[in-house]
């Protein structure tokens, strides 16, 4: 205690003797490298300062129910950070303004939100995303939410999530980049890119935080917040890639889940957090804890009180805890005790204030104020979140070209209830979103279709429930149409956090109403808008074409009556597999071969699930030429060039992706059927011809990670596929 105070005294006495001299600290002088800087301040805070700079409070009254903060009492100016639930930068400015005057060292506080799929410019949810295989058009979506979001008062998202998702009774699947490994990756370094930009430092960067780290996606049936039970070859496999990934592309921050991984859950886990993240590859910026998750710890059964559970958190490198107030209470008693090192405090704060450093905020610790007009939802970003849209959205089924619509139809009956909605439509955390900011899909297709086709609306049915008395009328529309659009869905809610579904087929009414519409004899074209893979094994026989639509966001309206006009030719193809059935569960295109491969399937469905990952159609037909490959053999040192020529043979043009995938069949350690390893989407005119090409490297491409992270890369023979192409070659000595 005597040693406490009498550091203190000499703080201050250096500090008044720096203001006598009218010297700025060193830790103010933007000149200084950073590490010096952080140096200079963290010997001048005591540790009520330091352990404040750990802690998010929550500012304003979280619209979220899984999260309700209530509203604070007082800033303290000493506070970390703030989960910033206002849209007001001069109000954001003003609390700012207290951190760097009211605090003794003046430490600006550094303000996050969750922007997961835009700010008020809502871009189709992130499973959506992923279905497009545009990662630049991602990227271009975070970089207009990072403005956005920037100007609102914000200098960080909670933003992407990476947990690779293959149970879609999970609500949270459409929060993330689907059920692969690589394709997570990439849209992770996508993202991280378009938020934080060349510099953090600059103007509407904002920092990105990776989560959840790490294996949330896996809680038992897919119901939120549960164990996962997780072996250390599926982490490694599957679950660490994309965080490496975004880690290397320079991610600022990290959220610790709220799952038990095996037993140690992942905010009290040392090994993930520490021996990986900080020790192997080497993150130097912060952890932070999810929603109460050092509080969970109490619950998860492994800490007997908070005061246990802070410790835990702590020690294993969770350096900053949102909203539980846990360390702030009890971290002082835990180095008063011993318990808790001064030496780990003092990391911890090195971590928090060099990420506030990087993003410039000791110099600019002030947003720019400029009105909501020219703030929010400009028409580039308008263009954007439409182009999103459009090419995240899958073309299904089109039997007998029943899509797109052209002057052969003349009246269409416009039914459902997503066709007029505003909320659902944007998917769960739309932000700052506003319902009066979206372009319904109604509108959208009016403006499409004015004066070339009659549109017949009816509701038909609600989400859910068994009210059918709007069937009639849906009929009616049905008879005098000379196709059927039903625009069916999930609610917001259905999906996202606390969103886990026993089941993932729409609920009864909307299939019924779908069964009556066919009375009618007429095509049917089933528009589906959900937060998840949906099961369609009755509906996929009862329409003749079918789109995901996904939740697409503010330009909902224009995206979807594109993609019918025929504008948008649809270029999305699946970032996750739809079973069957919700018992086909879990089923993913990258699973181990069985035992007996023949053998050992459901019984009551078919073997294969309705649509594969990668599956998606298009207006236009494209012939791919046989793989070519620059040698059959190669030795570990060597690079394999892999080319394939793909033509657009249709009447329009189109957007197509490539998707390569490896195959393994023999190793040490047992391989999956095939792996996704790189992707490329390109345009191609009508009749014309583009060359595609995969440049393997063996030690990337061709290893594989055992249960402790270290690569292996085995000769033998390897497979490269695409589409229904598969070619061998060898990996020599
Ligand atoms: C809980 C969620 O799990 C997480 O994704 C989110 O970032 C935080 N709440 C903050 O809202």
């Amino acid at each position: 205690m005597k040693k406490i105070f009498f550091s203190t005294t000499l703080v201050f006495l250096h500090l008044l003797t720096l203001q006598s001299q009218n010297k700025k600290p060193l830790y103010k002088d933007k000149n200084k490298p950073i590490e010096e800087r952080i140096d200079n301040l963290i010997s001048l805070m005591t540790l009520d300062e330091k352990i404040m700079q750990l802690n998010q409070w929550t500012y304003g009254k979280n619209a979220n129910p899984n999260n309700i903060g209530e509203k604070m009492k007082a800033v303290r100016p000493e506070i970390g950070s703030l989960l910033y639930r206002s849209t007001n930068p001069e109000f954001r400015n003003q609390i700012q303004k207290k951190a760097m005057t009211e605090s003794r060292l003046g430490i600006p506080i550094i303000f996050g939100f969750d922007a997961i799929h835009g700010y008020r410019t809502v871009f189709p949810i992130p499973l959506a995303q992923a279905c497009s295989w545009n990662t630049d058009l991602v990227k271009q979506s975070c970089t207009i939410t990072a403005k956005e979001s920037w100007l609102s008062g914000l200098d960080w998202t909670f933003s992407p999530m990476l947990d690779v998702a293959r149970d879609a009774r999970w609500g949270r699947v459409s929060e993330g980049y689907g059920e692969d490994t690589f394709a997570n990756a990439s849209f992770a370094v996508a993202a991280v890119q378009g938020y934080q930009g060349n510099n953090l430092a600059d103007k509407y960067t904002i920092a990105a935080c990776l989560k959840h780290y790490i294996g949330y996606s896996l809680s038992e049936g897919g119901r939120d917040y549960h164990y996962s039970d997780i072996s250390n070859q599926t982490l490694w496999e599957t679950f660490m890639p994309p965080f490496e990934a975004g880690i290397h592309a320079g991610a600022a921050t990290v959220m610790s889940g709220f799952n038990d991984i095996s037993g140690v859950p992942a905010s009290a886990n040392h090994y993930t957090l520490t021996e990986v993240l900080k020790n192997k590859w080497k993150h130097d910026g912060f952890v932070i804890s999810d929603w109460g998750s050092v509080r969970n710890l109490v619950e998860q059964s492994v800490a007997k009180d908070l005061k246990e559970a802070s410790m835990k958190a702590f020690l294993a490198g969770v350096e900053m805890d949102m909203v539980d107030n846990a360390y702030m209470d009890y971290l002082p008693q835990l180095v008063a005790e011993g318990k808790v090192p001064i030496a780990t405090i003092d990391e911890a704060v090195r971590r928090i204030l060099r990420v506030k450093m990087k993003l410039g905020l000791f110099e600019n610790p002030y947003v720019d104020v400029v009105t909501e007009k020219k703030r929010y939802l400009l028409p580039n970003y308008l263009k954007v979140a439409e182009e999103l849209a459009a090419e995240s959205m899958v073309l299904l089924k089109n039997e007998s070209a029943t899509l797109p619509i052209t002057s052969k139809y003349k009246d269409l009956a416009i039914i459902g209830p997503m066709v007029k909605d505003s909320v659902h439509i944007m998917g769960f955390w739309e932000g700052m979103g506003q319902p009066e900011d979206v372009e319904t899909i109604y509108e959208g297709l009016e403006k499409e279709f004015k004066n070339k086709v009659k549109l017949h609306y009816a509701l038909g049915c609600d989400f859910d429930g068994n009210d059918k008395s709007g069937f009639e009328a849906a009929l009616e529309a049905v008879k005098k149409s000379d196709a059927v659009l039903v625009f069916l869905g999930e609610k917001r809610n259905w999906s996202g956090e606390n969103g886990s579904r026993s089941t993932i087929a729409l609920p009864k009414i909307q299939e019924e109403l779908v069964s009556e519409l066919r009375k009618a004899g007429k095509p049917i074209i089933l528009m589906l808008s959900s937060g998840r893979p949906l099961e369609l094994i009755r509906l996929n026989e009862m329409a003749d074409a079918i789109v995901e639509i996904w939740q697409p966001g503010t330009k909902a309206g224009s995206s979807v009556a594109g993609i019918l006009s025929g504008r948008h030719n649809p270029s999305g193809k699946l970032s996750i597999t739809f079973p069957q059935a919700t018992g086909q569960i879990p089923i993913y295109y990258n699973m181990r071969e069985s035992a007996r491969p023949k053998l050992g399937h459901y019984q009551d469905i078919p073997r294969d699930p309705l649509y594969w990952f990668g599956h998606g159609l298009s207006y236009t037909t494209y012939d791919y030429s046989p793989i070519q490959l620059s040698a059959d053999k190669i030795t570990k040192n060597e690079k394999l060039i892999a080319e394939i020529e793909v033509t657009n043979s249709g009447e329009v043009q189109g957007k197509e992706t490539v998707l390569w995938f490896i195959q393994d069949p023999f190793a040490t350690i047992s391989r999956p059927m095939k792996e996704l390893k790189y992707f490329e989407k390109k345009e191609i005119k009508k009749g014309k011809k583009v060359i595609y090409r995969f440049d393997i490297d063996p030690i990337r491409d061709l290893s594989y990670v055992d249960s402790f992270g270290n690569r292996h890369l085995e000769t033998g023979d390897f497979y490269i596929i695409v589409n229904n192409q598969k070619i061998k070659f060898e990996l020599v000595n």
